[in-house]
């Protein structure tokens, strides 16, 4: 467990998690831009962060983030083009980022339209770049867990587990779009915080083996019990639909 630990947030209903995670962005933005003057926002693909991302219909203050000197990074994408319905960005430039001032050069997109080695290889050098060449300090990475405990793009038994010295490599998904590029390990784990997102009684079984994982402290069977930020805190912030096996210490709102 990192120097920082972990902490629960269980709540009812995707909505409450929404405001729950937007709550927490926002804190961790103050504190980046006030020690930083920047914040370094890693974005979660699929389709649980997008209540989250459309927050500003519902939590207008939201918007009180400095989005101006916020860059914004994604944890993975789809290898299809930035208009396709399976692109992550698509799905949250349209919920937020067309309605924020990002600066030009602050939006990070992994270009999935380019071959995924290619796309991988630039994002990769883009993000080194983003923080002066050196290996990334994401300040907040959000983060999904799959019914089969991937995160990020990161799958089961695949050789992404292992990889140590990049930012972001071509992968495989078990499931279409196939082609993906995603942040690695090393790149999620070496974050100020990670956030993971979790809804649905889909995800009990996958959350459950994670968080036992992490008790036991080794043999991590799954892609998300690898998630273990070094000097950061790691905060599961899960719906009660989620939760039936969490301990009842853990499900304490
Ligand atoms: C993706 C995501 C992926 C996602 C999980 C959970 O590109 O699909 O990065 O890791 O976070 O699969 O997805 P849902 O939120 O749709 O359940």
């Amino acid at each position: 467990m990192g120097k920082r630990g972990e902490l629960f947030h269980v709540v009812t209903g995707a909505q409450a998690l929404a405001h729950e995670a937007a709550d927490r962005i926002e804190a961790a933005a103050l504190e980046a831009t006030r020690l930083r003057d920047r914040f370094t926002l890693v974005l979660a693909g699929g389709a649980t962060p997008r209540a989250l991302y459309r927050i500003l219909d519902v939590k207008p203050r939201w918007g009180r983030i400095d989005w101006s000197r916020t860059e914004v990074f994604f944890s993975d994408e789809r290898c299809v083009g930035p208009d396709d319905p399976a692109s992550n960005y698509r799905m949250a430039h349209r919920a937020l980022l067309r309605r924020v001032p990002i600066r030009d050069g602050n939006l990070h997109r992994i270009y999935g339209e380019l071959p995924p080695e290619e796309a991988a290889d630039r994002y990769d050098a883009e993000v080194r770049a983003a923080f002066g060449g050196a290996f990334p300090t994401f300040d907040l990475v959000l983060l999904g867990i799959g019914p089969d405990g991937h995160t990020a793009s990161i799958f089961p038994a695949s050789p992404t587990l292992k990889v140590t010295d990049r930012v972001a490599v071509a992968a495989t998904a078990l499931t279409e779009p196939k082609a993906r590029v995603t942040l690695t390990l090393p790149a999620i784990n070496a974050a100020r915080q990670v956030v993971f997102l979790v809804s649905g009684k889909h995800k009990e079984h996958a959350l459950s083996w994670v968080v036992e994982d992490r008790e036991r402290g080794e043999n991590a069977r799954l892609p998300a019990s690898c998630v273990a930020p070094k000097d950061g805190l790691l905060v599961f912030m899960v719906d009660r639909a989620a939760a039936p096996y969490l301990s009842p210490r853990k499900r304490q709102p």
